[in-house]
C-alpha cells in the first residue's frame, strides 16, 4: 500500500500522532545508525523521566505535506548526522527538500537540534547547523539549545550527554515538566512463541524477511538498506599476513540478480557477530538456557517498529541483530543499571556511569565492550534481570560496514571486489575485533583449506544454511567518487594503504577502456603507501601488468614508511617530489582523488598540494587553500575517507 510505511503505520505524521496519542516526535537523520540509536535513548529517557510520549521517526517513512500542522504542544527533537561532503543522509534528503522548497511557516513548531559531525571532514556538522537555522528562518521555536557532537574528537556519546543535559534542564525550569524516578518502560512486549525453531516461520537472522519464507523472488531488487542481497563470496585471497595485521580480498557475486554497482561506489557487508563474543554476551545475560528458545515481539503501538523479523530466537538476535563488540555507550550505563544482580554492583555501575572522568578511565580506555564491563563489575554474576525488551531496545542494532569497492564496472560487470585489513589489537587485557573483516578472514581460511586458525571465529552455515557456500548479505552503496566523464582527462590518485582499494579499480576501467572502447587516456599518477615492499603492499603482483598496457600514461610512485628506521616515507613526501609533474597535469585539468585515512592522512595530503600549488602559481598558500576547496566544489578533488 503506497501510503503506509513499512512498518504498518500511516505514512501520515499527523494522523499518527494523534492516532497514537504521542505529544514528542524525536526525528532522525542517521546513515550509520548513530543518529538513530540517539533518537531510541531519549525517547526511552523522555517517556520514563517526564512522562512524555514521544514517537522516533524516520524521515523515510512519512510524508511532509501538513509538517506546518504540528502543534505547539508537540515538543520535536532532531537528531541530524551530516554525511560525506556535508550532505544530508539517504533518509533525510526528502525532508530537506521540504524545507528548502515547500516549506512555507512552522510557526506552531518548537524544536531542538542536536548535530552528529565529524570535525576531520571540511563541512563539519553542516546539517544540523542547517537543521538548526533554517527551522528558526521558517519561524519554528527553538526550546533548548542547539547542540553538536564530533566523532572525529571521539566525543560524540558526551557531546550528546551535554547537549541533553540542556534539553533536560530546559524542560524542568523553562517549559515546567515534573521529573519523577525514571522506570523503564517496554515499547515492545515480548512474548515466548508457540512455534519450535525448525518451523520455516522462524527467523534464524535472516537479513531481510522475505528470506525466512521465501516469499519472493530473492533475485529481484530493489536491494538495498532493509533488503540486502545474499550474495556469494566466490574468491578469498590473503593479499598480505604479517604479525600484527592482515589483509583479505573478497570477490561477491552479482550474477544472476539486477544488482548493479558502478565504479568508486561503496558495499555494503552486513556482518554476524564471532562465536566468542556472542558467548560472553549469553554470560553476561545469563542466557545460555535460551539461545535457541524462539519468541516474538508487540509493538505497543504502531509507532513503534519491530526491528527484526520474529519469531525468532534468541541466540539468532544476539548473532545477527546485536552490535555486542563495540564499545559501551555511559548512557547505557545509567540505564541498566536498575537492573543490577545486586546493591553493591548497581552503586558501583552509577558511580562510574555518573562520572565522565570515571567513565573515560575504568570503562572507555579499557576497550570494554558491554559484556566485559557488565561482568567485571559484577565480579562475574550474571546480569539475569535485564528484560529481553529491554536489550532489544537498548543495545544498538548490528548495521552494515562499508567497503570502497576495489574491482571496475566496465571490467567486473558481475563481481565486486574488496580489500579489508583484518583488525585485531589487544589493547591491555581486550582483544578487540573487527567484526566484517574477521568474518571475511574466517571464510579466506575456509575456503582456500588453510590450517591457519583465525584470532575469532564465527559460524561460516548462517541461518538455515542460507549463508552457506560463503554468502553474505550485502547491498551497494552509491558514491560521488567517480572518474571523470571525459577518459582522456589525467587523473591524480593518492591512496596509502587501503585507501589504494578504488584506484585498483580506477586502473582496472581505464585498462577496460583502452580495450573495450579504445579510448585515449589521459595520465593516471597514482600515489600509494606502505609500511614495507614485502610486508603489506597490497597487489604487488598486479600493477606491473597494470603498467604494461598502460604504459608510459601509468605512473605509480610508492612510499614506503618503515623501510628506512630513520626516516618516515609517506605518499606526500612523493607528491613533493613530483611536484612539477603535478602542476603541469593541474593545468591540463586533472582531476584529484583521495582515500583512505581522514584524520591525518587526507589533511596532510591537502596541506601538501597546497604547498605544491601555492609554489607552482606562485601565490600565497591562502590562495592555493581556496582554488583547492573550489576544485573540490567541481568535483575536481574528491575524498573517500573516513
Ligand atoms: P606508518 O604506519 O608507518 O606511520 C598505510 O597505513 C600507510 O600510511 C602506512 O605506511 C602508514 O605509515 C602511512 N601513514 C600514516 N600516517 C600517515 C599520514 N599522516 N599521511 C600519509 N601516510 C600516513
Amino acid at each position: 500500500v503506497a501510503n503506509m510505511s513499512a512498518g504498518g503505520h500511516s505514512r501520515d505524521l499527523i494522523e499518527t500522532l494523534n492516532k497514537n496519542n504521542k505529544n514528542c516526535i524525536i526525528f532522525y537523520g542517521s546513515q550509520t545508525g548513530t543518529a538513530e540509536d540517539y533518537a531510541s535513548k531519549l525517547s526511552k529517557e523522555l517517556g520514563s523521566r517526564f512522562g512524555l510520549k514521544p514517537m522516533t521517526v524516520d524521515f523515510a517513512d512519512y510524508d511532509f505535506d501538513n509538517f506546518a500542522e504540528i502543534s505547539e504542544d508537540v515538543l520535536c527533537f532532531f537528531l541530524m548526522a551530516t554525511y560525506g561532503e556535508g550532505e544530508p543522509t539517504d533518509n533525510s534528503i526528502d525532508f530537506f527538500n521540504f524545507l528548502d522548497n515547500e516549506a512555507d511557516t512552522l510557526s506552531s513548531l518548537r524544536f531542538s537540534v542536536f548535530g552528529l559531525g565529524n570535525s576531520t571532514y571540511e563541512f563539519y556538522n553542516a546539517i544540523g547547523k542547517k537543521t538548526n537555522e533554517r527551522l528558526q528562518e521558517l519561524g519554528a521555536e527553538r526550546f533548548s539549545a542547539y547542540g553538536e557532537g564530533d566523532d572525529g574528537l571521539g566525543t560524540m556519546d558526551e557531546d550528546f550527554l551535554s547537549w541533553k543535559d540542556l534539553v533536560i534542564d530546559s524542560l524542568k525550569n523553562n517549559l515546567n515538566f515534573e521529573e519523577h524516578e525514571a522506570v523503564y518502560q517496554p515499547s515492545l512486549k515480548l512474548i515466548e512463541s508457540v512455534h519450535s525453531m525448525d518451523d520455516a516461520v522462524v527467523s534464524h537472522g535472516e537479513p531481510n524477511s522475505a528470506y525466512v519464507s521465501n516469499s519472493v523472488d530473492l533475485s529481484k531488487g530493489p536491494f538495498d538498506h532493509s533488503h540486502p542481497f545474499l550474495s556469494k563470496i566466490v574468491k578469498t585471497q590473503e593479499l598480505f599476513n604479517s604479525k600484527t595485521r592482515s589483509c583479505v580480498h573478497a570477490e561477491f557475486d552479482l550474477s544472476g540478480t539486477n544488482l548493479r554497482y558502478s565504479t568508486g561506489d561503496h558495499l555494503a557487508i552486513w556482518p554476524s557477530n564471532s562465536n566468542e563474543n556472542i558467548d560472553r554476551f549469553l554470560e553476561a545475560f545469563g542466557l545460555f538456557d535460551k539461545a535457541d528458545v524462539v519468541f516474538e515481539l508487540r509493538a505497543e503501538d504502531s509507532t513503534v517498529a519491530i526491528p527484526f523479523h520474529t519469531p525468532i530466537t534468541y541466540g539468532a538476535v544476539v548473532r545477527h541483530h546485536l552490535e555486542i563488540s563495540g564499545d559501551v555507550s555511559r548512557q547505557f550505563f545509567l540505564a541498566i543499571a536498575q537492573f543490577a544482580p545486586d546493591e553493591e554492583t548497581k552503586k558501583e555501575v552509577l558511580r562510574i556511569g555518573n562520572s565522565k572522568e570515571f567513565f573515560a578511565k575504568e570503562i572507555h580506555e579499557k576497550c570494554y565492550n558491554m559484556a566485559d564491563a557488565l561482568l567485571n563489575l559484577s565480579n562475574g554474576k550474571p546480569w539475569k534481570n535485564v528484560p529481553f525488551e529491554f536489550i532489544v531496545e537498548s543495545v544498538p542494532h548490528l548495521q552494515a560496514r562499508y567497503y570502497s569497492i576495489s574491482s571496475s564496472s566496465l571490467s567486473e560487470k558481475t563481481t565486486i571486489h574488496v580489500t579489508a585489513v583484518v583488525e585485531s589489537e589487544k589493547i591491555g587485557d581486550q582483544l578487540v575485533t573487527g567484526v566484517v573483516t574477521n568474518l571475511l578472514k574466517n571464510i579466506e581460511i575456509a575456503q582456500n583449506n588453510k590450517s591457519d586458525k583465525p584470532t575469532v571465529t564465527y559460524n561460516l552455515k548462517g541461518p538455515r544454511n542460507k549463508f552457506s557456500n560463503y554468502k553474505l548479505p550485502v547491498h551497494v552503496r552509491r558514491s560521488t567518487f567517480k572518474l571523470p566523464s571525459n577518459p582522456s582527462t589525467p587523473i591524480i590518485c593518492i591512496g596509502p594503504g587501503t585507501g589504494i582499494a578504488p584506484f585498483r579499480g580506477f586502473v582496472r576501467e581505464k585498462i577496460s577502456q583502452i580495450k573495450t572502447n579504445n579510448a585515449t587516456i589521459g595520465k593516471v599518477m597514482l600515489f600509494y603507501g606502505c609500511r614495507n615492499e614485502d610486508e603489506d603492499y597490497l597487489y604487488k603482483d598486479e600493477w606491473p601488468s597494470y603498467a604494461q598496457v598502460l604504459g608510459s600514461q601509468f605512473e605509480m610512485n610508492v612510499a614506503f614508511s618503515r623501510k628506512d628506521p630513520n626516516k618516515k616515507e609517506y605518499v606526500q613526501h612523493k607528491l613533493l617530489e613530483n611536484a612539477e609533474q603535478i602542476n603541469s597535469l593541474l593545468n591540463d585539468g586533472a582531476f584529484i582523488y583521495v582515500c583512505g585515512d581522514a584524520s591525518k592522512m587526507a589533511r596532510d595530503v591537502q596541506s601538501t598540494l597546497a604547498k605544491i600549488i601555492a609554489k607552482g602559481r606562485d601565490i600565497s598558500d591562502e590562495r592555493a587553500a581556496e582554488l583547492i576547496r573550489s576544485y573540490k566544489t567541481q568535483n575536481k578533488y574528491q575524498e573517500d575517507v573516513w
